[in-house]
Parts: structure tokens; sequence; C-alpha cells
């Protein structure tokens, strides 16, 4: 896709009031110093709501997290739009070398602009990149049966549902049916 961005100011961007093309969207390895501008989703209840953390309360625990998990990890960046953070898009190993897991979070301004899902195919062409010579084959992402904007998120992205793993995911005292949704490394990626 191209980038057609026309220059906008960080509040702007901030604020969620720019309208975003899909050229603005930009991913990089996180620093310490982003830990303010990911209080924005992190301290967000309806953002946290199907993610597996609580709401951040403050920054000193996002700060750990951003140094001891977020900062060694091998694949976790985070998502600008015209320069300033408002997500995260992490792909994480499993337990099979041919298989790592997708995780996303944006923060709720900049929610229904097709940021997410930009963002995505982005990740899929760079992971595959990196670590198909590595035995990658497989990225999936697990969604919870009630987070509709994640299922539409993954299949415009052109994940394949493969399913629904009844009780599979124990988050906040219950067990929830998940979706398992796959994008394998010679799945075309739609335009
Ligand atoms: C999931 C999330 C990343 C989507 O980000 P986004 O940038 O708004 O996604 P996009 O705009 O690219 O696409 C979202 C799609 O879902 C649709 N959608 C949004 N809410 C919906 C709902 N309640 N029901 C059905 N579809 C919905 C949008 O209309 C859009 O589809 P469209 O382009 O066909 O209209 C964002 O909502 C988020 O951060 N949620 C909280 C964290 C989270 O749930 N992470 C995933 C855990 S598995």
């Amino acid at each position: 896709m191209e980038a057609t961005a026309t220059p906008r100011t960080q509040e702007e961007v901030k604020a969620g009031t720019a309208k975003v093309t899909v050229g603005e969207v930009t991913l990089r390895k996180f620093e310490l110093s982003d830990v303010d501008a990911m209080m924005a989703w992190a301290s967000d209840p309806e953002v946290a709501a199907f993610c597996r953390w609580e709401p951040y309360e403050s920054t000193k625990p996002l700060l750990a997290f951003l140094r001891d998990t977020v900062l060694p990890h091998p694949w976790f960046r985070a998502i600008c739009v015209s320069g300033a953070v408002v997500g995260a898009v992490s792909v994480s190993p499993t337990s099979e070398r041919c298989r790592r897991e997708l995780g996303y979070v944006l923060a709720r301004a900049h929610w229904g602009k097709g940021v997410a899902t930009a963002v995505v195919r982005r990740a899929l062409r760079d992971v595959f990149a990196d670590l198909e010579p590595e035995g990658l084959r497989r990225v999936e992402a697990l969604v919870d049966v009630g987070n509709l904007a994640s299922q539409r998120l993954a299949e415009k992205a052109g994940f394949r549902r493969e399913g629904v793993l009844r009780r599979h995911y124990w988050h906040k005292g219950r067990a929830r049916d998940m979706v398992m949704y796959s994008f394998l490394s010679d799945d075309p990626l739609p335009e």
C-alpha cells in the first residue's frame, strides 16, 4: 500500500482526531520512554476487557513490564501513527518452532480506522520474512468468542477461522471459549 500521509500534529494523532491512512502506520521496537504513551491503553478498562492483564493504575508496574517482558521479547513492536505510539503488536514463540502466537492492542481513540488490520498484515509480512528460514510456518491468534472486533480484524487480515476451542482459556475468573485463527507462511496476504 502507498504512503499517502499528509502531515499530522502529534496532538491530533494522540487525540485520535486525525484521519489515518495505512501509510502512516509504522512499527518499531519499544523503548522505556514509551511508558507514558502505553498508559493510554494499558489503563483503559475497555481495552483490557479481553486481555490477560488488569488495567494499570500507575506507570510503575507498567515500566517493570516494559523492562522485564517487552524489551527482551523476540518480537514485540510499538504501533505508531505518524510517529506517535498508539498500540502494540507481538508475535510470541510457542513450544513449537513452526508456530507463533499473535497479540495486538490499540488505544481506544484509534479504533475503527483500519489501523490494526494494516498492522497485522505488516506484522505477518515482517515475521515470515525474518523467521520462515528458522522454521516458522504458522502464526495463530486465539480470540475470545465475545471479541467481535478482533474476530473481524483477524478475518480482514487474512486469517482462517479454524474453530472454537471450548472452555479453553481462564480469563478473569471464567473459563472462556476461544476462536482459533491461523495464517500460514504460504497463505496469500490480502491487498
Ligand atoms: C481489536 C482491536 C485491535 C481492533 O483494532 P481496530 O484498529 O479498531 O481494527 P480495524 O479498524 O482494523 O478493524 C476492526 C473491524 O471490526 C469491526 N468491529 C468493531 N467493533 C465490532 C463489533 N462490536 N462487532 C462486529 N464488528 C466490529 C469494525 O467495523 C472493523 O471492520 P470493518 O472494517 O469491516 O468495518 C481493538 O479493538 C483493540 O485494541 N481492542 C482491545 C484489545 C483486544 O481486544 N485485543 C485483542 C485480544 S485477542
